[in-house]
């Protein structure tokens, strides 16, 4: 049909240094950079999943960790407690029959199951350091580059995630050897009494089906946190003002991360790790840019670059 030619004629499907990627609408594209790069930095901000965005999805030809599969608790009846969680509600999460609602219920369920069982299970610190010490996980290449060439321009990152953020803050301490003054970590965030060990969860869980309700609290924390520590800004609206967002993820329901942001311009790059031949037409629907195959973040460090 002329609609398909259409399609094929303005789709670009290319191999960048190494990396296959894939733009639905160039033209759009283009026209997104050229409006983000003419409203400057200070009116950019980038939102990023963890699990298999930052992070790989393959190391060494096996599956990379996310921060809850990483975690062994010090106790293998926990850690199987846990596992037998997994295997239960993880093929549910996936379920295209269930209905959102419903669904949602579930994943509630099952992060509250899991959260008791770290906290009955007596988790501590020091097992948290140990488990990442000895964890399957890795940052992209690029990653590092990304982090530095934003940071120099005082664009905020997110590090939005439904894991467990001190698991994910550990990562970044064990796997980056640094820190990064411009990136903030928003996920389910532990509380430990003196002795290092677990007592409690801070607020409301995040879950995978709901990181787009905490859009608006995760905005406020970060207005708060950026403004107060690094004085980036004396008035109240540091978050609103970054209207411009560069979102990062690997499935279709990251794009919710930036629903509590009245955005006026955003860039979506999805890395679709797996499965590519039933979910590219999907990604590419849903996303700006898609790469393909598990790549690195270099093509992100260079429209990174485009936009600032
Ligand atoms: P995210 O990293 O994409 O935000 O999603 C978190 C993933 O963590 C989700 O796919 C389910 C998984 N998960 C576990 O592996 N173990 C657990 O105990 C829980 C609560 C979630």
């Amino acid at each position: 049909s002329s609609d398909h030619q259409k399609e094929t004629q303005t789709m670009e499907h290319v191999v960048v240094d190494g990396s296959e990627v894939v733009v639905k609408d160039p033209q759009s594209l283009r026209h997104k950079i050229s409006s983000i790069r003419l409203a400057g930095p200070e009116k950019l901000q980038v939102i990023a999943d963890f699990d298999a965005t930052l992070t790989k999805y393959w190391i060494d030809g096996r599956r990379g960790q996310s921060s809850h599969g990483l975690l062994r608790q010090g106790s293998p009846e926990y850690d199987e407690k846990r596992q037998k969680l997994y295997e239960y509600y993880h093929p549910l999460e996936f379920d295209p029959t269930i209905p959102l609602d419903q669904k949602a219920k579930l994943m509630e369920e099952w992060w509250g199951k899991s959260h008791a069982l770290l906290v009955e299970g007596g988790l501590t610190y020091d097992a948290i350091k140990k488990s990442v010490t000895n964890s399957t996980i890795a940052f992209r290449e690029g990653v590092v580059e990304l982090f530095k060439f934003l940071e120099e321009k005082d664009v905020p990152v997110l590090v939005f995630s439904a894991g467990l953020a001190d698991i994910i803050e550990e990562v970044f301490r064990q796997k980056l050897h640094r820190s990064f003054k411009n990136v903030r970590v928003v996920s389910n965030q532990m509380i430990f009494d003196q002795n290092g060990q677990l007592v409690s969860f801070k607020g409301k869980t995040i879950h995978v089906l709901n990181k787009n309700e905490h859009a608006l609290d995760m905005a406020a924390l970060v207005h708060d946190r950026i403004d107060n520590v690094n004085g980036l800004n004396e008035d109240n609206s540091f978050v609103k003002k970054r209207t411009n967002v560069l979102l990062l993820g690997d499935h279709i329901g990251d794009l919710g991360m930036s629903d509590g942001l009245n955005y006026e311009t955003r860039i979506s790059v999805g890395f679709l790790n797996d499965n590519v031949e039933n979910s590219l037409e999907s990604y590419q629907k849903a996303f700006d840019v898609v790469y393909l195959n598990d790549t690195s973040m270099q093509g992100v460090v260079k429209l990174a670059s485009q936009l600032c």
